[in-house]
């Protein structure tokens, strides 16, 4: 079975495309990814660095050939995200003096924003990713400059507009680490205040950017458990299961190949995934969908961080260059021991 088959009626399968992918530059892969998984999202081509990187200029290319292919297979699309304090150009913050603008000024712009991306596709978007990151590990504020220009209520307001501009659309609050404790309570309290208000919000997306071992099972659970306590959809949003270690010694974005004595630690498996290590990653998997499908009646839909360990966004992350196996299939779309074990679940 493929991984749409083997999940239908238990919740949405889908994975997240890069532009090559969407251009149909990698052959093979449109097929393939529409042969697996019922729901796209845009890795980067939605972003409003990549749709409007400078103030008038709009590239569209991207995001409309995904949501034609998306539609031509049948398979949903969520989008990839509207208010992020990261790929998020610097002059949508300032005036022509370089000076942060006003309240009044950011919120055209985004509405503005909000009606070219999400004004454009109303009623072909399943979900949009409204807000993504605006909580910190410790369940603080992250201080953007959303948050500082809008003010300390900006969450109600950017999740209303949105509601405005696609009334149609399922709103998602969309976050890393949402495992975490602190974290997982501020979310819940920031959930229960937009309810109480009345704002429209639908589902939390846990985006899953996990290892072997992380987080721990028990961390996992309760946080499914609480936001499915909410009344919403709980969705695991960027999935992926790095087997590579987290560089303590090395900066986030740095060049690995320039890591000589670090190399054979932080890039082990340039020669291939070795059998054991494919294994516990295959577990490893198999436990998170184990909790998953016994939650289906909340959790709506699972999104792998792309598509195959090829082209993933985890060989140039935390470090550039590396050899990462974070997905299910291999660099040749080849089926590894963890898409045994996550299909064994179903
Ligand atoms: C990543 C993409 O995968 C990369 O190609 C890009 O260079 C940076 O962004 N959290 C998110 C995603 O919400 O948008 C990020 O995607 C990964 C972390």
């Amino acid at each position: 079975a493929t991984l749409n088959e083997a999940f239908e009626g238990c919740f949405l399968v889908g994975t997240a495309m890069n532009r090559w992918f969407i251009m149909d530059e990698v052959p093979g892969v449109l097929d393939f990814a529409s042969s697996q998984f019922n729901a796209v999202t845009a890795e980067n081509a939605m972003k409003w660095g990549r749709i409007n990187p400078s103030k008038g200029d709009y590239h569209f290319d991207i995001s409309d050939a995904l949501v034609d292919y998306a539609q031509a297979n049948e398979m949903k699309v969520i989008g990839h995200t509207l208010v992020w304090h990261s790929q998020t150009p610097d002059w949508v913050f300032e005036n022509w003096r370089g000076r942060p603008v006003d309240r009044d000024t950011l919120l055209a712009r985004l509405e503005n924003h909000m009606e070219k991306v999400a004004g454009r596709y109303s009623g072909r978007i399943h979900g949009w990713d409204v807000l993504n990151e605006a909580i910190l590990d410790d369940g603080s504020w992250r201080d953007s400059p959303w948050r500082r220009i809008l003010g300390e209520d900006y969450v109600a307001t950017v999740f209303e507009m949105a509601h405005r501009i696609d009334p149609q659309a399922e709103l998602y609050y969309n976050d890393y680490n949402m495992y975490l404790p602190g974290k997982r309570d501020a979310v819940v309290t920031m959930v229960k205040d937009l309810q109480a208000r009345g704002v429209p919000i639908h589902g939390i997306g846990m985006q899953g950017h996990f290892g072997i071992g992380r987080p721990s099972m028990e961390d996992f659970t309760a946080a499914l458990d609480a936001y499915g306590a909410l009344g919403l959809k709980v969705m695991i949003t960027e999935m992926d299961v790095t087997v590579l270690p987290w560089p303590d010694t090395l900066a986030v974005g740095a060049d690995i190949s320039a890591a000589a004595e670090n190399r054979d630690e932080l890039d082990p498996y340039t020669e291939g995934l070795p059998a054991d290590i494919a294994e516990a990653q295959a577990e490893q998997y198999a436990a998170f969908f184990r909790e998953l499908v016994a939650r289906r009646d909340f959790v709506s839909r699972v999104t792998f961080w792309g598509v195959s360990d090829a082209d993933n966004w985890k060989n140039n992350f935390p470090v550039r260059g590396r050899t990462d196996h974070p997905m299910l299939f291999d660099r040749y779309l080849q089926p590894k021991p963890a898409f045994d074990a996550v299909i064994a679940e179903a």
